[in-house]
């Protein structure tokens, strides 16, 4: 069964195509390579014995969806990964936010609504929680307003899929919530590959373990959490990867409950910064230089998933622990910087 990924040469969706070829479906990449690269590709296939079929199309070039759809009538599902992810850029860069994230998105769902059945995954994220009230957070928490236009993509992404939904009988999505993403295949081919300074903790972590950065600094360590610095839902990117398969398996099988579904992926299990810290430390058996500083603009204090949900319907659960995570961060790491 054929299966596009969009985005799929990037982090998550490079491992999601693992993931869905391991479980024997023929995958179709889309990509225009402006935040990964075709040497993925290789690691793809060497994890697999099977290279996925790739074609570098950006996807805001609506004629070239459409002919790429009329060539490949037979795609059931797609996964649909590609946009731009950088929180401090969507600040500056709203329209360029927009026309990648939304733009892209209506082109594709036009395309499936053509057809006669179909099934669709929306990489959405916690972001849309803002900084909710109870923890762990359900689905039913109520959307707050974006702090970014990034995040602001994401929910919105989810309001036009649900809408399309609604007058689309056809059509079959599931949107889910990742919490925060870290980690590498096992075998050390794949992995996470920042471009520039690292926005997110873990890979500024691993690189400052590396050598590459003098030192991490630690955002704020004056919150009302157990040692101070903020909690977040560090979830293994392989983890994360099966949650696509599930859901896209579910549509496929016609399980779902309603032809728009939501679920969270995380471990439901927080961490504070200096607890990832600890983490890497056990894990490469060396000392991390850090400070703390004040805090980030925009950083919510606290955020960890109810996984109820998707424990029950999906019938996933992540596996790996934090420590497991990490151990695969600083591999890979090291792995690149050889
Ligand atoms: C970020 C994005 C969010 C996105 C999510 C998933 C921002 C503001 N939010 O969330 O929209 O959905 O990633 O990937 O970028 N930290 C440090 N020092 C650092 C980097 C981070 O102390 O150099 C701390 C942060 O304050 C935070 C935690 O580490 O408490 C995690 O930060 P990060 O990896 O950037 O993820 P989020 O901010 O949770």
């Amino acid at each position: 069964m054929k299966i596009l990924v969009t985005g799929g040469l990037g982090f998550i969706g490079s491992h999601t195509v693992v993931e869905l070829q391991n479980e024997g479906f023929e995958v179709v990449i889309i990509d225009d390579c402006s935040n990964s690269s075709e040497k993925v590709l290789d690691g793809i296939t060497s994890i697999t014995g099977k290279k996925p079929w790739f074609e570098k199309i950006d996807l805001k070039e609506k004629q070239k969806v459409e002919d790429f759809f009329k060539r490949h009538e037979d795609i059931k599902g797609v996964i649909h990964f590609a946009a731009s992810k950088a929180v401090g850029e969507s600040v500056e860069k709203p329209l360029l936010y927009y026309e990648n994230n939304i733009g892209t998105l209506v082109y594709l769902l036009k395309e499936l609504s053509k057809k006669a059945k179909s099934s669709f995954i929306f990489s959405s994220s916690c972001t849309v929680y803002g900084q909710a009230d109870k923890m762990p957070i359900t689905e039913d928490a109520p959307v707050k307003e974006a702090e970014s236009p990034y995040g602001n993509t994401k929910q919105m992404g989810e309001e036009i899929i649900r809408d399309t939904c609604k007058v689309t009988p056809s059509l079959n999505a599931i949107a889910l919530r990742y919490f925060n993403p870290m980690g590498a295949h096992p075998t050390v081919q794949i992995g996470e590959l920042p471009i520039g300074v690292p926005q997110n903790l873990v890979p500024f972590i691993t690189q400052t373990g590396a050598g590459i950065r003098k030192e991490l600094s630690v955002f704020g360590d004056d919150y009302p959490t157990s040692d101070g610095t903020c909690v977040r839902d560090y979830i293994y990117v392989v983890d994360l990867a099966k949650a696509h398969v599930v859901a896209l398996q579910r549509l496929l099988a016609g399980n779902n409950r309603t032809n728009y579904e939501v679920f969270n992926v995380g471990t439901g299990k927080g961490s504070t910064v200096l607890e990832v810290i600890q983490s890497f430390e056990r894990m490469s058996g060396k000392k991390l230089n850090y400070k703390i500083v004040d805090r980030r603009p925009g950083d919510i204090t606290t955020a960890y998933a109810d996984t109820t949900q998707a424990n029950n319907e999906l019938g996933w659960k992540s596996r790996y622990t934090l420590d497991e995570a990490m151990k695969s961060a600083w591999e890979w790491e090291q792995k690149i910087r050889n």
